[in-house]
């Protein structure tokens, strides 16, 4: 079956004039608005340019949208559950951990933490988890009564650490809100669902805060050595500092942790004479963010801190992706989940994953993949894109890797063909007008869930956000340039 398209929610193209006039006029909304980045060739904190976006919100069905929002507290309790389940995790990355040298030193941290004894047992959990529109029916079509352009969603990763897009995602309606307004639109974005992200995820840190119950305590928010998509965390600071003027955040490295901060005898974390009430990653989850040892010496007092962590080291293990197809095994989600019609729809989301272990499974994957490389995506152990491989790549990975344990730090993921759309992508630097291109979109469903291994103070879905990229693009990172902001424009089909 061929990729399909997805209807756009206005008759394109648009007039070149008037497509030039609001072109100019979104991208200054965008620089007024933050919907931006600095720019990587000409850093200055002085400034940022506008974030790559589409203009008018991508199609997306109604009833996908739906399912998916209401499955998130399911998956919230889900990854917390696993991320509680010591053995699971010890078993589910046992091999990944002989190859991988980056996820083996997140494992020594949490078997350091648990050896001495879990300070906080609190964890606050900022999840995303990230769909596509499938675009290819399994069914006959004597079986399958739909008849879309799309058969259902499958579930690409879930991530556990730095999450993003909690004000880029919401600001993307916004904008697109007005292109529609500027085009003559305006009584269509009724279907552009509203998007509250920033301050669902503002509030779960506020209420792990509380939680805390410490008075003038402080909040860290762990950034990188330079922080392109600032406007993503900076928002997170505007909006906590207006709802709790009596929360003070502040921005540091870890490399600044280590020299900034000490555990006193109570084991809170101190930084300049305050204890650390939450510890918010928005860095810490590749190799090159740990420089050196000083960094994972920081990450090692965090973790043994009374502060409550966003995401505490074993959630971080349990957003790898090595889990995720653990999960995805025959039997694995009933031990987590009762037997029912909430774990088939979770089953459902799953598309083909495979371990690469160095046994007899792992072995028929190989040979699956190698007989049809296109059909899969290799991925290792790591977040923030540009990690994978796909196509050629894939094959000649594998051919280069069979007989070498190397393997086992990979998993072999069936790749999701989704619906094409229409649309333009406005960048900065480029052309004016853009052209019209074939998109496909990736939303992610954000969830706040706050608990310990006993207990769960909260948990529900927060908002959303959506990337699209060209159609041919195998990522959409949008920090790196590949992707672009986007909302949903739901269509009943
Ligand atoms: N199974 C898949 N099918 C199609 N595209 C995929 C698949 N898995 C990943 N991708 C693409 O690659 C990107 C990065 O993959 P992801 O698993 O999210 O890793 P990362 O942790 O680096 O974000 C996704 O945003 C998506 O565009
Ligand atoms: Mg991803």
């Amino acid at each position: 079956m061929s990729q399909s398209r997805l209807a756009s929610c206005i008759p394109l193209p648009i007039d070149n004039k008037l497509l030039i006039s609001v072109v100019e006029k979104a991208k200054d909304w965008a620089l007024m608005h933050g919907v931006g980045m600095r720019d990587k060739k000409h850093f200055s904190k002085d400034s940022i340019q506008i974030a790559p976006f589409v203009l008018l919100p991508s199609p997306f069905p109604r009833t996908e949208f739906t399912k998916a929002i209401e499955l998130q507290p399911v998956l919230n309790e889900l990854m917390h559950k696993v991320a509680h389940n010591d053995e699971f995790l010890e078993k589910t990355l046992q091999n990944a951990l002989q190859v991988d040298d980056f996820t083996a030193k997140l494992y020594d941290v949490w078997l350091k933490v648990r050896e001495e004894g879990i300070t906080q047992p609190i964890s606050l959990g900022m999840l995303r988890s990230d769909i596509m529109l499938e675009s290819r029916c399994p069914h006959t079509e004597s079986q399958c009564a739909k008849h879309t352009p799309y058969c259902s969603w499958k579930q690409v990763e879930i991530n556990s650490i730095a999450s993003g897009f909690g004000h880029l995602g919401p600001v993307s309606r916004e904008i697109q809100s007005y292109v529609m307004r500027q085009l003559g639109h305006g009584e269509l974005i009724k279907n552009m669902p509203e998007n509250r992200a920033l301050s669902g995820l503002c509030s779960g840190i506020i209420e792990a805060y509380d939680l805390f119950a410490v008075p003038s305590a402080v909040v860290i928010f762990v950034v990188e050595e330079v922080s392109y998509n600032i406007c993503d965390q900076r928002f997170h600071e505007f909006e906590i500092s207006e709802k709790r003027p009596d929360i003070m955040i502040y921005r540091k490295t870890l490399g600044e942790i280590y020299e900034e901060t000490e555990l006193n005898d109570k084991k809170q974390l101190i930084l300049d004479g305050q204890p650390v009430a939450v510890v918010y990653y928005r860095s810490g989850y590749e190799p090159d963010q740990y420089p050196s040892t000083k960094e994972w010496d920081a990450r090692l007092r965090v973790e043994r801190s009374s502060a409550i962590k966003c995401p505490s080291i074993h959630y971080q293990l349990a957003g790898t992706k090595k889990v995720q197809q653990a999960l995805a095994a025959p039997g694995v989600l009933e031990t987590f989940m009762s037997e029912g019609a909430v774990t088939s729809r979770v089953r459902d989301i799953f598309t083909g994953l495979y371990s690469l272990d160095f046994d007899e499974g792992g072995e028929r994957a190989v040979e699956m993949a190698l007989a049809d490389a296109e059909k899969f995506v290799l991925k290792p152990q790591r977040e923030g894109g540009g990690n994978n491989l796909y196509g050629a790549d894939v094959r000649e990975a594998l051919l280069r890797m069979r007989h070498s344990r190397e393997r086992a730090a990979y998993i072999l993921m069936e790749r999701i063909l989704p619906p094409l759309v229409s649309g333009y992508v406005v960048r900065p630097g480029a052309a004016v007008p853009p052209p019209l291109s074939d998109l496909v979109s990736e939303l992610g469903i954000f969830g706040v869930i706050i608990g310990n291994k006993d207990k769960i103070y909260c948990n529900r879905q927060v908002g959303h956000m959506l990337r699209t990229k060209l159609a041919d693009a195998n990522e959409g990172g949008v920090a790196a340039g590949l992707g672009a902001l986007d909302s949903p424009y739901l269509l009943d089909l």
